[in-house]
């Protein structure tokens, strides 16, 4: 009899592996069986995420590797063998079963349909509970677009049922191996017809702003990729998305980091690429570093303890999830007063230069001492700060401490109880003259014998690098080297050598940061010699950093950082030397031009979205070029381009992703007009740049000094005048006339002219500029009339009246211009 059951079971079970979408009322799912989508897009069984030994029911791609779980059944109630558990349709419900018989977990709805019941799982990723009778279009009486996890799908939604007053939630993992729900959600708030992001499901820290009816005003962007919904009726408040391109593999996931990001799957690299996260700095996710953590914006993994603490959980900081934030490395304080057993003070170890935390309380007192008295106080306060006017205390964890690098002005000093045991003050005497005296004494040793090691290291390089064979240094060390300092010291004898002195013969060019140098060094190896103008401010140590920071950035579109010199006040960079020097030299001359043809330069164009890109994006430094010009754009040998004089605006005039500056780096004609007017620069100000090249590229003509006979117009003008009278294809340069694509000209042209706009949160970001260029959208945003249109008017802006082109028929625009 047995026997016979587990024949039976066994023959049933087989339906699934020829492909089945649904699990019907007489079948059941356990260990390897899958259901697969009607189309091959997604599949649904069991899984293990990570290391994990714990399984749960999900729904993933079916060819993205590795895995993608979009969905998780049993998030909060794992089976530990997943060849004895079940999952099967019981009285109307779907319900997964351990191997006693338990429901472990259920969809838990009302149905009338007890034996008939299908789930089916769709080719859009929703799997559907629905009477065996209904039209397989049918919503039926569960969904699991309903009850999302951490992913919402193209087509899924987010609501706000008004009749029972209940919201979805997107709810972030645990962690890397836990999908049970995390602190981080992301809600549709019906007031303010508004997304939020909460922590613990009660702090907000982010808002996508309120929905006009077209975008989210503080996310502009997102409309560039999705057709975006917002639906309020009598019975719920939802947004739904769906993409301009239904074929490509899209999500928006809450992730473990805080933030909500959306990817999409690039079929030609197999990778997830980035499109867009919010909040965009890490540290500003609410409590991500947990109590007494600091985040540091500029160095991932982003969470570090203070001194005097360490990680509370090993494991949960392993898999990301920094929650747990930190622990007293030694004992607590003791909360003395100077009249306990052992008669000491607690003392307080002072932060520079950090974003305070949270949740402070002010007192009024008169001095930084009173302050620190005040805090000493009381037994419950673990830290304080004084500006000068005011006190402010804090009780019990700190969250939300930010460490922020001296270039940032806002930051302040912060003092962190600690008990006077701790090994953060050897002394043995009271108060805090002495704390910060010990602090500052063990900082000096430290100090002084890393000094030593590195004069060690530095003179055995110089040795190296001076005497011998520094040709081959450089070049061997500018690739992943395994010495910690990552980028070579070249000493200044042999650079003087390999470039005469600075001969005017071996000079190659001249840029807004100082003039560049071929350099010839030893055995023929020929590399690219920058000299900084010497007007940088910066110190010799914070130069160091910014270059050890600006070598790690390697991309295939970026020029390679081979080294580096400092003498005295000379700063010099070494670069890989490209022998085709750059665009401007090819794309504006009139013989050399024709060596570019219509596919060369379309992968010119999408090369240097794509260096970029990882500039802004992918790098972890977020890189503003603020230079960004047909003659920093070098070409190899095959005429791939990459970006040179990255991060120079960063060595010399420190960092920031968006600030305002005294001094306009940057060249006249690129410049976006809220940086050229009001030193306001944003990676959106490198997407005008952008926007200028692709129009030079595809143009042949200059943006500055552009001549038209009949016309008052720049280059801009010129292009928007064409676009407008639907005669986009007269700007082609007409030695491109035989090899050119018009529609990808005409994408590029409508990317370009995007990139330009006036304002820049209508500009797209260098993501959306990617994708649109590489064709994974169907229809483009209709631009606007970009900024500096008229010539002669220096900065007088474009109008705001965004006259729009009755339509984009360009395509069919066939009439070639008649030369220039
Ligand atoms: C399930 O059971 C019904 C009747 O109970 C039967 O008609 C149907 O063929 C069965 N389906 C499968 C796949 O065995
Ligand atoms: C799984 O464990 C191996 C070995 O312990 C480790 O190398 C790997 O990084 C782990 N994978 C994940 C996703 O944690
Ligand atoms: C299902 O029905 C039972 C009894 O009719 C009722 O008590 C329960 O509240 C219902 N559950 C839901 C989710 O509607
Ligand atoms: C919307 O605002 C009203 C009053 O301001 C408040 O009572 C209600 O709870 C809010 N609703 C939500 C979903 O936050
Ligand atoms: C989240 O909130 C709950 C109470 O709502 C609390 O018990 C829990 O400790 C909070 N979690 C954290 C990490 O603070
Ligand atoms: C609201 O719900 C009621 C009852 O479920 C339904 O009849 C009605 O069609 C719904 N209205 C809308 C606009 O969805
Ligand atoms: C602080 O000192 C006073 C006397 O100076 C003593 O009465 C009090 O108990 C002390 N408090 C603590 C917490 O040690
Ligand atoms: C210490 O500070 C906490 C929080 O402000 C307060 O509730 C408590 O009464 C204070 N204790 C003393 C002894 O002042």
């Amino acid at each position: 009899m047995f026997s016979v059951l587990f024949i039976v079971c066994f023959s049933i079970n087989i339906n699934f592996s020829d492909g089945a979408d649904s699990i019907t009322a007489n079948q059941s799912l356990s260990g390897n069986q899958r259901i697969v989508s009607s189309g091959n897009t997604f599949e649904l069984g069991f899984f293990t995420p990570g290391n994990s030994s714990r399984y749960y029911i999900g729904i993933w791609y079916k060819n993205v590797s590795p895995r993608t779980i979009v969905w998780v059944a049993n998030r909060e109630t794992p089976i530990s063998d997943m060849n004895s558990a079940e999952l099967k349709i019981l009285h109307g419900n779907l319900v997964l079963m351990d191997k006693s018989q338990v429901s472990i977990w259920s969809t838990n709805v009302n149905s009338t349909a007890s034996s008939s019941a299908v789930a089916t799982l769709g080719d859009n990723g929703n799997l559907v509970l629905r009477d065996g009778s209904e039209s397989r279009t049918s919503e039926g009486f569960w969904q699991s677009f309903d009850n999302p996890t951490d992913t919402l799908l193209p087509g899924g939604k987010l609501a706000y049922d008004k009749r029972t007053k209940t919201k979805q939630l997107l709810t972030s993992w645990k962690n890397s191996e836990d999908p049970a729900p995390g602190l981080f959600s992301l809600e549709l708030n019906p007031n303010g017809s508004q997304f939020i992001i909460r922590w613990n499901r009660t702090e907000q820290y982010w808002t996508s702003g309120a929905w006009n009816g077209r975008i989210f005003s503080v996310v502009p962007e997102l409309n560039y990729v999705f057709h975006l919904s917002y639906v309020d009726n009598v019975n719920e408040t939802f947004f739904t998305y769906s993409l301009y391109d239904p074929s490509s593999l899209f999500r928006s996931v809450m992730d473990i980091s805080g933030q909500i990001k959306q990817t999409s799957w690039l079929e030609n690299t197999k990778e997830w690429n980035l499109m867009w996260s919010q909040p965009e700095q890490q540290c500003e996710v609410y409590a991500y570093c947990g109590a007494f953590g600091t985040c540091n914006q500029n160095s991932p993994p982003f969470c570090y303890c203070l001194p005097g603490f360490k990680h509370k959980s090993e494991t949960g900081w392993n898999l990301k999830d920094y929650s747990g934030g930190c622990a007293r490395a030694i004992d607590f304080p003791q909360c003395g007063n100077g009249s306990t057993s052992t008669g000491r003070k607690d003392k307080f170890l002072e932060n520079y230069h950090v974003r305070l935390p949270k949740n402070s309380q002010s007192v009024t007192v008169g001095s930084a001492r009173e302050c620190e008295s005040v805090c000493l106080s009381n037994c419950s306060c673990t830290a304080y700060s004084y500006d000068g006017k005011a006190c402010s205390v804090w009780n019990g964890e700190l969250l939300n401490l930010q460490q922020l690098s001296e270039y940032e002005g806002s930051g302040r000093t912060i003092y962190i109880r600690l008990s006077a045991s701790d090994s953060q003050f050897s002394s043995t005497k009271n108060g805090k003259g002495v704390v910060i005296g010990a602090v500052v004494g063990s900082v000096a040793v430290v100090m002084g014998l890393l000094a030593f090691v590195g004069v060690m290291i530095w003179r055995h390089q110089r040795h190296i690098i001076g005497t011998t064979k520094a040709v081959e240094a450089v070049a061997n060390l500018g690739g992943d080297n395994k010495s910690g300092i990552g980028v070579p010291f070249c000493n200044w004898e042999s650079i003087l050598a390999a470039t005469e002195n600075f001969s005017d013969v071996y000079k190659l060019g001249e840029g807004g940061f100082g003039p560049v140098y071929k350099g010839m060094f030893h055995g023929g190896q020929e590399i690219a010699v920058k000299r900084l103008s010497s007007c940088s401010v910066q110190g010799i140590n914070e130069f160091q950093n910014e270059v050890l920071l600006i070598a790690k950035l390697q991309h295939r579109n970026l020029v390679r950082l081979l080294g580096y010199c400092i003498k005295e006040n000379e700063k010099i960079l070494l670069y890989e030397y490209m022998p085709n020097k750059s665009l401007d030299a090819f794309i504006f001359d009139q013989k050399l031009c024709m060596l570019l043809n219509w596919k060369k330069r379309f992968d010119i164009i999408l090369g240097i979205a794509r260096g970029v890109l990882y500039l802004h994006q992918d790098s972890r430094l977020r890189i503003i070029h603020r230079d960004l010009k047909t003659s920093n754009i070098l070409l190899d040998e095959e005429m791939n381009p990459k970006i040179s004089d990255f991060g120079l605006a960063r060595i010399v005039e420190g960092k920031g992703t968006i600030a305002s500056t005294k001094r306009v780096i940057g060249t006249y004609g690129y410049l976006s007009p809220e940086y050229a007017m009001d030193g306001l620069f944003s990676i959106k100000s490198d997407v005008f740049s952008f926007g200028v090249v692709v129009l030079e590229i595809i143009s042949g003509k200059r943006n500055v000094g552009f001549h038209h006979s009949t016309e008052d117009l720049n280059l801009l003008g010129h292009v928007w005048r064409l676009w407008s009278g639907n005669k986009a294809l007269h700007l082609v340069d007409p030695i491109l006339l035989e090899s050119f694509e018009k529609s990808e000209v005409i994408k590029c042209i409508n990317v370009g002219l995007l990139c330009v706009e006036d304002n820049p949160s209508d500009r797209p970001t260098m993501s959306n500029v990617v994708l649109m260029l590489s064709g994974e959208t169907g229809v483009l945003p209709v631009p606007n009339q970009p900024a500096f249109v008229m010539r002669k008017r220096g900065f007088s802006t474009s109008s705001s009246s965004s006259s729009k082109p009755e339509s984009t028929s360009n395509e069919l625009t066939i009439s070639m211009p008649q030369g220039r």
